[in-house]
């Protein structure tokens, strides 16, 4: 599996151009970008190469770690996916042109699309320094425009991007996206209610247009959590001094909470569940809630059940898991018993 932090050649890169700039003002300018995008803005206040890079140095750790962590959640599902080519919408700085290169070996042909000038710039720049990709080809330009006649990529991945625009303009993205994509479209999106939302309408959108879900979902259907529930999941990452020093940070990590969906056209091979919180553990039992593909559950691993329980204790939020169910009286195996909406299991 990929790891969350930057490879060492994009790391470089960035230290280096962070060399010759203020940090202070490159801390303002990150400042105020952060401020726009919490206050709904997008990153049209992005404009400079200054604001390009404070941008990159705040934030590409953070949806770098959120791509490859759903990207090996997708390879963890589909193991023999081998993409050759990759199309990478509101690609900004090439984040995930990044993390789809690290995850996948096989890739061959990069496309990025973004309508900013700025961030097109640095992403050049910062690829220009990689044998695997400084032949990127990055068009500048409206997603919908540059994609018309863009070729489809065996991967398309459109990461923290459907936010920017309006719900018109996601529903004909989505539907160009769809029709740019040969095997797999994974979003990616910020944790919070509003970003799942997004992913949610993007999956029913093309669930009825034949698409299948491979992850996060072990199913088609439609999701389970309701309001105020939301599934999202959270990443570590390491933060760089010169992270820290940007955010004015103290912590040397930083948890990036993201929302995922990866849409195939072929029906998975597996259905894994997902495990879609911390799960709790004691020395009585595991309790994991858990999306099935029969619904949500709550798994009680008990004690006595060793082997379930000692391989319970080991989950990790956003994991796929193999579970069993056990028959009743049965302590060898764990009993799923079906809780509502992650609220407490029924008797
Ligand atoms: C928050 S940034 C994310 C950049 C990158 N994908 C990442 O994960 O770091 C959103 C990007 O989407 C681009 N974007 C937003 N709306 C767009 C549109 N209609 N056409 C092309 N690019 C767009 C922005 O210019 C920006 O680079």
């Amino acid at each position: 599996m990929t790891a969350p932090d930057l490879p060492a050649e994009l790391k470089a890169a960035l230290d280096t151009r962070l060399q010759g700039l203020s940090r202070t003002h490159a801390a303002e300018r990150a400042a105020i970008i952060s401020k726009t995008y919490r206050d709904g803005g997008g990153s049209a206040a992005i404009r400079t190469e200054t604001d390009a890079l404070a941008y990159a140095l705040a934030r590409m750790p953070a949806t770098y770690a959120a791509v490859v962590a759903s990207l090996n959640a997708l390879r963890e599902i589909a193991p023999d996916f081998a993409p050759k080519s990759l199309l990478d919408i509101g690609a900004g700085p090439g984040t995930a042109t990044w993390a789809a290169a690290e995850a996948f070996s096989s890739l061959q042909s990069f496309h990025l699309v973004d309508a900013n000038r700025a961030l097109r710039a640095l992403a050049l720049d910062l690829a220009g320094g990689s044998a695997r990709l400084r032949d990127l080809d990055y068009r500048q330009g409206e997603a919908r425009g540059a994609l018309a006649d863009a070729e489809a990529a065996d991967l398309v991945v459109a990461s923290y991007m459907i936010g920017e625009i309006g719900e018109a303009e996601r529903k004909a993205l989505t539907e160009l996206m769809w029709a740019k994509t040969r095997d797999t479209l994974l979003l990616v999106e910020p944790g919070t209610p509003a970003g799942y939302a997004r992913i949610i309408a993007v999956r029913e959108q093309l669930i009825a247009s034949g698409a299948h879900v491979a992850a996060p979902c072990p199913h088609d259907g439609q999701c389970p959590l309701q309001a105020p529930d939301w599934c999202h999941f959270t990443q570590r990452l390491p933060r760089s001094r010169a992270h820290r020093l940007l955010k004015s940070a103290e912590l040397p990590f930083e948890d990036e909470k993201f929302a995922y969906v990866a849409l195939t056209r072929a029906p998975p091979a597996q259905r894994l569940a997902r495990v879609l919180a911390q799960p709790v553990v004691t020395k009585i039992e595991v309790t994991a809630k858990l999306c099935t593909p029969d619904g949500l559950d709550i798994a009680k691993l008990p004690r006595r059940a060793k082997a379930a329980y000692a391989r319970a204790r080991r989950w990790r939020w956003g994991d796929a898991v193999t579970i069993t169910t056990g028959r009743p009286g049965d302590p060898s195996t764990p009993r799923l018993r079906r809780g509502h909406d992650g609220g407490p299991p029924k008797p």
